[in-house]
């Protein structure tokens, strides 16, 4: 039988991206279409799409079919949901409209409040999709808090569509602090009271993300690392108590690489194309850098990049004090990033420091992040908690060795380098320290100073297999086995 899955997403590439969820909902469900086609027909997978038609999307120019309209329950009445279909070379994509997206709003405003009606009328919305479309739900995966209110809403409630009556439901957890806080109004104005669990804490009971982790059937964090470490006070964000009772519903699975777009084989803004069997032709990337910063040319200086999203979570500030205490090591670096003013003011100070060895750019240049990929020696990725992160692997498919904190998704993707390298890809850290950052970044530089070791570790990253197939497949695994009694 072929299983009918609805993904419902805040956000999806190319429609629109925000963060590492927006890379995910445009990348995951393709996959398991695709890869599912090639199975027997009883094996497929029918996984659509659902996203608001948010203001930005239709900046964008896209151009979907409207087809028809249904309303959605509130306090005051019936909102009306318009239903948009875009064939996303033969994935469909829904896209909802209705007075709480259509507004000329940012995806995610700084209003909770507003964003409370979006995303709860929103995920309502898509409950009523199904019985819009005709379409039985096998499993409804929502992801982050955005998109929670969906499974609460449809197991707390009489949901008279037989189209949801066997739905089992999955959360998806990119990031576990961003519960939805400061919503609890527009859960009560379309009939959502808190919930009265005592299993939750009560601050939780009126937040969506909490909500959604109570009543999914499975909860899928984006790593397994991810999915042991939010049982602990230290990644739990007060939830771990609640989350070890959910312990059985709970796995991680590792997201995937866009291998086309992230290829130096052929990646088209390099300065050199390069392989695996061909990494004597990398250095040219370097030179093309260092040429461009004005940075002193020495091949035993390693040159560091760090590639970022400025915020307490990536650990930033741990790097660029880490940097202070290897004044007197070899090392040349280049940091790109935007966001906290306070951690990019701190990326120009260690500049205006080490006018000789550091560069720091302030905003979002993609294509020099691909040329910083392609030319740095080693990755900085300091993050406090990383529930998947892409950037690591970004850097291993580049050579661009990783030093990375041992945390969420780092730990499953990075391969630690042991004394002989054996399959080392990188070097991982474990307190979020700038000593311990340093102690470990001198390690990686006398690696660095040994060309055979550090090849190996070169390569070592560069054969893996990031690709979307493998984690379409667990996901795929995943649906079957939990829907078995469907
Ligand atoms: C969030 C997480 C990041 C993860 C991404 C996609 O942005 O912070 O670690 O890779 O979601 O799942």
């Amino acid at each position: 039988m072929t299983l009918n899955v609805l993904f419902l997403t805040a956000e999806a590439e190319p429609f629109v991206k925000v963060g590492g969820l927006g890379d995910v909902a445009g990348a995951l469900p393709d996959a398991i279409r695709n890869l599912s086609n090639t199975f027997p027909k009883s094996k497929n997978v029918d996984i659509r799409v659902v996203l608001p038609f948010h203001f930005a999307v239709k900046q964008k120019g896209f151009k979907p079919k409207l087809l028809g309209e249904f309303g959605v329950n509130s306090s005051e009445g019936l909102v009306n949901c318009q239903v948009y279909y875009y064939d996303k070379e033969g994935l469909p994509v829904y896209l909802l409209d209705g007075d709480p997206i259509d507004e000329k709003s940012p995806v995610y405003s700084l209003e909770p409040i507003h964003d409370g009606y979006k995303f709860v009328f929103f995920s309502l919305a898509c409950l009523g999709l199904a019985k819009f479309l005709d379409f039985r739900v096998d499993i409804l995966q929502a992801n982050d808090w955005h998109t929670a209110t969906a499974i609460y809403a449809l197991k707390t409630r009489e949901i008279p569509s037989p189209h949801l009556s066997k739905t089992k439901t999955i959360l998806s957890l990119h990031n576990l602090p961003f519960m939805g806080f400061g919503v609890q109004k527009a859960l009560t104005d379309y009939g959502l009271p808190p919930s009265e669990n005592t299993v939750l804490p009560e601050w939780a009971r009126h937040a969506p993300l909490p909500l959604g982790l109570l009543h999914a059937d499975r909860i899928i964090a984006v790593s397994p690392h991810y999915a042991e470490e939010i049982l602990t006070p230290e990644f739990g964000c007060g939830l771990e108590d609640f989350l070890n009772t959910r312990k059985s519903a709970l796995q991680g699975i590792v997201n995937g690489l866009d291998l086309d777009l992230w290829d130096p084989v052929t990646d088209k803004v390099i300065a050199q194309n390069f392989s695996n069997d061909d990494l004597s032709k990398r250095p040219i990337n370097k030179l093309d850098l260092l040429q461009e910063f004005n940075l002193s040319q020495d091949e035993n200086i390693p040159l560091l990049t760090l590639i970022s999203r400025m915020d307490a979570q990536k650990g930033i500030d741990i790097a660029l004090k880490g940097l202070k205490y290897l004044k007197d090591s070899p090392w040349q670096a280049i940091i790109l990033g935007t966001g906290n003013p306070t951690i990019e003011q701190m990326a120009v100070d260690l500049e205006n420091e080490f006018p000789e060895k550091v560069r720091s750019i302030i905003g979002f240049d993609g294509k020099l992040a691909h040329r910083l990929y392609a030319g740095a020696d080693i990755f900085m990725m300091p993050s406090r908690y990383e529930p998947c992160g892409l950037s690591q692997m970004i850097s291993m498919r580049y050579g661009c060795v990783p030093v990375a904190r041992a945390t969420g998704g780092l730990v499953d993707t990075i391969t630690p380098v042991t004394r002989k390298v054996d399959g080392g890809t990188g070097f991982l850290f474990d307190k979020p320290y700038p000593s311990v950052f340093a102690t470990t970044m001198r390690r990686a530089i006398r690696f660095y100073q040994k060309p055979g070791l550090w090849k190996k570790i070169q390569n070592n990253g560069m054969k893996i297999d990031f690709s979307w197939e493998n984690s379409a497949q667990k996901y795929i695994d995943t649906y079957y086995r939990f829907a078995n009694n469907i």
